[in-house]
C-alpha cells in the first residue's frame, strides 16, 4: 500500500457516503469532498493531476452536472461516474459520462473494480501531454498566455505602461492579441473601474467614424432624430481604445487630435464644448511611420499617440508558446463541442510546428475550431486544420545543429537583455565584433524603441 499511498481523489456527491470513503481511505487515497459547485471550485483551483469520482445520481439536477463542465473537461482530472441505472440516464448526463469520463459504474458495484479504476484514472491524468497540463496553470487573468522571453517581455512592457495614465500605442501585426494587451492595460491602470470603449476605425465606414467618435446632436443630419453621445464620451473617466488607427481618415485625424490637446470635445451640431478625461490606447498593424512619409497619418498626432509603446511579437517569434496556445485553444473548443475530442495527431503537431502563422493567434483558434467541427474519431489531423502535411524532415548534421543552437542563443541573449548588445556580447562570453559578425551571418537585426520584442529575424 505504501506506494499509493496519499493518491489525491476529489470525490464529488451531494451526499457523503463514509462506507465507501473509508473503504477508499484504506485502499490509500486521500479524499477531497465537494457537494456542489462552490466547493468543487474551491478544491480544485489548482489542482493536481488526480482521479476524481462522481456520484452522478446522489441528487444532483441536470443542471447541476452541466455546471460542473469545465471542470468535467479539465485536463488534470481523470473521471469516474457512479450512476443508479443506465436505462435511467437523462440526454444530459449521457453526454457528459460519453465527452468526459474515463469509466462509470452502476450500483450496487464492487468496490474492487472501482478502486481499480480509480487507480486507472489516476494513471491517465498523469499521463496526459505535459503541455495540455502547462496550460491549464498558464492562462493569466487577463487571458493572455505566453511563457517565452518575448512574451514575458510585453507582460512586463503592459505592467509599466499601466503605471503611467499616457497615450500607449500597442503595434503589432493582426491577430497578436492587441485587443487584449489594450483590455489588459486598462485593468492594471487606476481607470479601471471606469469604462473600456473600443472603436474599430477599419471597420466603421469613414462618413460614420466622427459621429461614431463625437456623437451628435437631434437635428445634426437628417436621420439624427435623438441626441446620441459619442464613444470618447461614453469613455469618461476611463480607457477609449483606437483599434487599426493607421486607417482613420485624415479628417477625423485631425478632430482627434483637437480633442487630445484641448481634452474637449463638442458633439456634431452642437455648440457647447464638454470636457472629457479619458486615456487613449491605440493600435495598428499598419507601419505608422511609413504612412506618415506617405502623408495618410498626421505626423503630430502619431507623437501624441505614442508616448509608451508596446510591440506584440508575431506567434512565429513565440516558440514552445504556439504548441501551449494550440493545446489552450483546443481544451476551450472542447468544452463546447458536441463531439469528443481527443486531441492532435503527431503529424498535426508537426504541422503546426512548420506552419508560418501569418494570421497570428486568430488564425490558429479559428483553424482549430474548424478543426474540431471536421475532424473524425476525435483526433485532429492536418488536413482537419486545411495545413499542408508536414513535410518530413531530415536528420540534421552536427554542423546545422550547432548553428541553430547558436542563432537560438544569440536570439535569447538579445531579447533577454532589451538589444543592448555589449551585455549581449558579455553574457555570451564573445567580443562585441564577434557578436556582429554572428548577427549578420544569421540576419539578426535590431529594431529600437519598442517596449516588446525588439529582435527581428529578416
Ligand atoms: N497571448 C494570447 N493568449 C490567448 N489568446 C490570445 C492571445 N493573443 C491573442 N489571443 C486571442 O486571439 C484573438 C485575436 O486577438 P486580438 O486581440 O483581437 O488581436 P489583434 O487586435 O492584434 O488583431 C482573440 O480571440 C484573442 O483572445
Ligand atoms: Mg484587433
Amino acid at each position: 500500500m505504501s506506494a499509493y499511498a496519499n493518491r489525491p481523489l476529489l470525490y464529488l456527491s451531494q451526499h457523503h457516503d463514509a462506507t465507501l470513503c473509508r473503504a477508499l481511505s484504506q485502499r490509500g487515497w486521500k479524499i477531497s469532498f465537494a457537494s456542489n459547485l462552490q466547493d468543487l471550485e474551491a478544491l480544485a483551483h489548482s489542482p493536481q493531476p488526480c482521479a476524481a469520482l462522481l456520484d452522478v445520481h446522489s441528487g444532483f439536477s441536470d443542471s447541476d452536472l452541466e455546471s460542473f463542465e469545465p471542470w468535467l473537461a479539465h485536463p488534470l482530472l481523470s473521471w469516474i461516474g457512479i450512476v443508479a441505472s443506465r436505462d435511467a440516464l437523462s440526454d444530459a448526463t449521457r453526454r457528459l459520462l460519453g465527452l468526459y469520463f474515463v469509466d462509470y459504474y452502476t450500483a450496487p458495484f464492487e468496490l474492487a473494480q472501482l478502486a481499480h479504476s480509480l487507480g486507472h484514472a489516476q494513471g491517465m491524468a498523469q499521463m496526459r501531454p505535459a503541455a495540455q497540463r502547462e496550460t491549464a496553470n498558464s492562462a493569466r487573468p487577463d487571458g493572455m498566455i505566453g511563457n517565452c522571453p518575448a512574451m514575458q517581455a510585453l507582460f512586463r512592457g503592459i505592467e509599466k505602461v499601466s503605471l503611467w495614465d499616457t497615450p500607449v500605442l500597442i503595434s503589432g501585426e493582426s491577430g497578436t492579441g492587441k485587443e487584449l494587451a489594450a483590455q489588459a492595460i486598462h485593468r492594471a491602470s487606476e481607470r479601471a473601474q471606469k469604462p473600456f470603449v473600443a472603436v474599430n476605425c477599419a471597420a466603421i465606414p469613414p462618413t460614420l467614424l466622427m459621429s461614431e467618435l463625437f456623437g451628435y446632436e437631434r437635428g445634426a443630419f437628417t436621420g439624427a432624430a435623438k441626441r446620441k453621445l459619442g464613444r470618447i464620451e461614453m469613455a469618461q473617466g476611463g480607457t477609449l481604445f483606437l483599434d487599426e488607427i493607421g486607417d482613420m481618415p485624415l479628417e477625423s485625424q485631425t478632430s482627434l487630435l483637437r480633442f487630445l490637446e484641448t481634452g474637449r470635445i463638442e458633439r456634431l451640431g452642437g455648440t457647447e464644448s464638454i470636457e472629457v478625461d479619458v486615456r487613449i490606447v491605440s493600435a495598428t498593424h499598419v507601419d505608422l511611420e511609413a504612412a506618415i512619409a506617405a502623408e495618410r497619418f498626421r505626423g503630430d498626432l502619431y507623437h501624441r499617440l505614442c508616448v509608451l509603446r508596446v510591440r506584440q511579437p508575431p506567434l512565429r517569434e513565440r516558440g514552445s508558446d504556439l504548441m501551449l496556445l494550440a493545446e489552450h485553444v483546443l481544451a476551450s473548443v472542447r468544452k463546447q463541442s458536441p463531439n469528443r475530442i481527443r486531441g492532435f495527431s503527431p503529424t498535426a503537431l508537426r504541422a503546426i510546428q512548420q506552419h508560418v502563422w501569418p494570421g497570428n493567434v486568430r488564425e490558429l483558434i479559428n483553424r482549430i475550431r474548424h478543426a474540431a467541427a471536421m475532424c473524425e474519431d476525435g483526433v485532429i489531423q492536418p488536413e482537419d486544420l486545411e495545413l499542408a502535411a508536414p513535410v518530413e524532415e531530415r536528420p540534421m548534421t552536427l554542423a546545422a545543429i550547432r548553428e541553430a543552437a547558436e542563432q537560438n542563443a544569440i536570439v535569447e541573449a538579445l531579447q533577454r537583455n532589451h538589444e543592448r548588445l555589449i551585455d549581449v556580447a558579455a553574457e555570451l562570453g564573445i567580443s562585441r565584433v564577434t557578436l556582429f559578425r554572428l548577427m549578420r551571418d544569421y540576419k539578426l537585426q535590431v529594431k529600437k524603441g519598442d517596449l516588446g520584442l525588439v529582435c527581428v529575424q529578416g
